[in-house]
């Protein structure tokens, strides 16, 4: 794909960090990449003026001084898309480092050029196109088994329509082999089992569609609360330590998309060793399959270069693109886009751009928009269903949320989970706070609870009011103590606390709990809510709250969460029998009492 051009004259002529400026580059184009110094370090034109051009280096340049070549290669940074992908971990500019380290020995390597895919392996192919049809891009030619998880579906790249004049039969082969030629309005073209694609450049889809189902994320709060719909966009903005990695790790391992493509993002080195050790050992709750076979990382921790944690959010989002254009469902993880930002503000101020808000581009709203709008649902080009979600973790400094970055990303998600310190330090987790977070999916996803289960809206609805009219009442009792309260808003001080122990709190280290299927979570709700309502009439008609808090189904209630696990629904259907039975006594004394 890339050709090299002969420019001999062309030679650094400044470094500064990861900003290169050459000269003798006339006629280069924006974004080109190019190779520079001897090693031949991995560049992006990002200014041009005359023959200097500004080249944002994505390895480490300490070694490179002025002089030293610089080899332009025509093409602008693409990624390397087709089966292989799948299990792999690459850095921002889709190194494979596990390649990188076998051939090496060490994972970062300057000026290493490692190919993406393994162009040896042999790939079963079967065919699933006719020879002699019209093709458009995004049409399927055939598939490939890449996981065991995973279907990879060849399809015509997004540029090429003609007629299909050969296709190849079903067998063995490489992703260099031809397994399929395409009669253009250009001529013939052949095309592989895998194409190149710009990481800057979203690509195209037929129409954007109406987001119906949720993001199943096994996450009591975010599922029965906050939901997000597959193709929606979150944030999980958190002080240092509230659990924004946690839960990203959480949400991966457990959510019901078909594809997860995790972006560590300049965070520490060792978290992604955790998503490396825990991901080929965690089975997915649906196949039993483990998660690694539907999963591709890209890692571009602290300690490596900045400008490639720059674009690694791009190369995410390629990737995620190419299986959404395959029909799949992905949901990409972005920990976190303040270091993202970071980096844009540390490239922006060598290349001394105007800065903004604290030191930030001008352009930060623009680039955080462009990522998050390249996620959604949609009818792909061939006519498939699918789509990308994107949940992004923001660190505001100081857990300050109307920072730059918080602020702008607010504009371009609509799900907000916000992290709190308090309950983090209260080890109340995950510490989402109740009333800081929002969902707009919630009407979007509603049909989908509903035909699961009809109450589904009635029993969310009166959790948030019950946690909502508790805040208002711990004001009060903030200021008068809690023994002025009546019985009844003390029953709702009560259930909101069996509410955050037994249902809001989930421990990602509970094997038991750490995921919690839809049917379970509409289970607990539903014995925390009814047990609300009735103790609720019981106590307008006198019954102290005393003989409420005193039935011995309440604390099994609040611990059902660890001892019914997503198979021993039984047990809970047990408890709820168990806890209508002491009501029916507590109702049969005190409500005949009343009349
Ligand atoms: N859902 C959870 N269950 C149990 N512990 C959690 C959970 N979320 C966070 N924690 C605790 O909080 C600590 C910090 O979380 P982490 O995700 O690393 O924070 P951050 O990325 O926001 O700095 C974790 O090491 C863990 O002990
Ligand atoms: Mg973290």
């Amino acid at each position: 794909m890339t050709v090299p051009i002969r420019t001999s004259q062309a030679v650094v002529a400044r470094v500064s960090g990861p900003i290169v400026a050459a000269t003798g580059m006339l006629g280069a184009q924006m974004y080109e990449v190019v190779e520079v110094g001897d090693e031949g370090l991995v560049g992006e034109i990002v200014r041009l003026s005359g023959d200097l051009a500004t080249v944002q280096v994505y390895e480490n340049t300490s070694m490179l001084k002025p002089g030293a070549p610089v080899r332009r290669t025509g093409a602008p940074l693409s990624l390397h898309l087709g089966p292989g992908l799948i299990g792999n971990i690459y850095d921002g500019i889709q190194r494979s480092l596990p390649e990188m380290h076998a051939a090496s020995g060490a994972w970062i390597v300057n000026g290493e050029k490692v190919p993406p895919l393994n162009s040896d392996k042999k790939w079963s192919f079967t065919p699933t196109a006719t020879v002699g049809q019209t093709v458009q891009g995004g049409q399927i030619l055939g598939e490939v088994p890449e996981t065991a998880l995973i279907t990879h579906r060849v399809l015509v790249p997004p540029d090429v329509s003609g007629t299909l004049q050969s296709l190849a039969q079903a067998g063995e082969y490489t992703i260099r082999d031809v397994i399929a030629v395409v009669e253009t309005t250009a001529g013939p073209r052949e095309l592989t089992m895998a194409q190149y694609w710009p990481v800057r450049m979203p690509r195209p889809i037929q129409l954007r569609r109406r987001i119906t189902e949720p993001l199943v994320t096994g996450q009591r709060i975010i599922d029965a609360l906050f939901p997000i719909g597959k193709g929606g966009a979150a944030a999980i903005p958190g002080g240092f330590g509230t659990g924004k990695t946690i839960t990203q790790h959480q949400l991966a391992k457990w959510s019901n998309a078909d594809l997860i493509v995790y972006v560590g993002c300049g965070e520490r080195g060792n978290e992604m060793t955790d998503v490396l050790q825990e991901f080929p050992k965690i089975e997915d709750p649906e196949s039993g399959r483990p998660l690694i076979e539907r999963t591709i990382l890209i890692a571009n921790t602290s300690n490596m270069p900045v400008a490639a944690r720059e674009v690694s959010i791009y190369t995410g989002i390629t990737l995620a693109e190419y299986y959404r254009d395959q029909g799949r469902h992905v949901a990409v993880f972005a920990d976190s886009t303040s270091r993202w930002a970071e980096a844009l503000r540390e490239l922006a101020a060598r290349l001394e751009e105007m800065p903004a808000e604290e030191g930030f581009p001008a352009t930060l709203a623009t680039r955080l928009a462009q990522f998050y709008e390249r996620g959604g649902a949609a009818t792909t080009l061939g006519g498939q269903e699918g789509s990308i979600t994107i949940v992004g973790a923001v660190s505001p400094p100081g857990g300050d949320f109307s920072e730059p970055v918080t602020q702008h990303t607010r504009r371009f998600i609509r799900c907000f989970w916000a992290l709190d310190t308090e309950l983090a330090n209260a080890r109340h987790y995950p510490s989402i706070h109740w009333l800081r977070s929002y969902s707009e999916y919630v009407e979007d996803v509603r049909p989908w609870w509903e035909r699961r289960s009809p109450e589904w809206s009635a029993l969310r609805q009166e959790a948030i009011e019950v946690l909502q009219r508790e805040d208002r009442l711990q004001q009060i009792v903030k200021l008068v103590g809690p023994d002025v309260l009546p019985d009844s808003q003390r029953m709702m001080l009560f259930t909101a606390e069996i509410l955050k122990d037994g249902f809001l709190t989930q421990s990602a280290f509970d094997a038991k709990d750490m995921y919690c299927h839809p049917d379970r979570q509409l289970a607990l709700l539903r014995l925390i809510m009814t047990l609300h309502r009735r103790a609720s009439a019981i106590i307008q008609a006198g019954a102290p709250l005393q003989l409420i808090r005193e039935l011995p189904c309440v604390p099994r209630i609040i611990r059902a969460k660890q001892a019914f696990g997503n198979d021993e629904l039984d047990g809970l259907l047990a408890l709820e029998l168990q806890m209508n039975q002491e009501l029916d006594e507590l109702e049969k004394e005190h409500v005949r009492d009343a009349v």
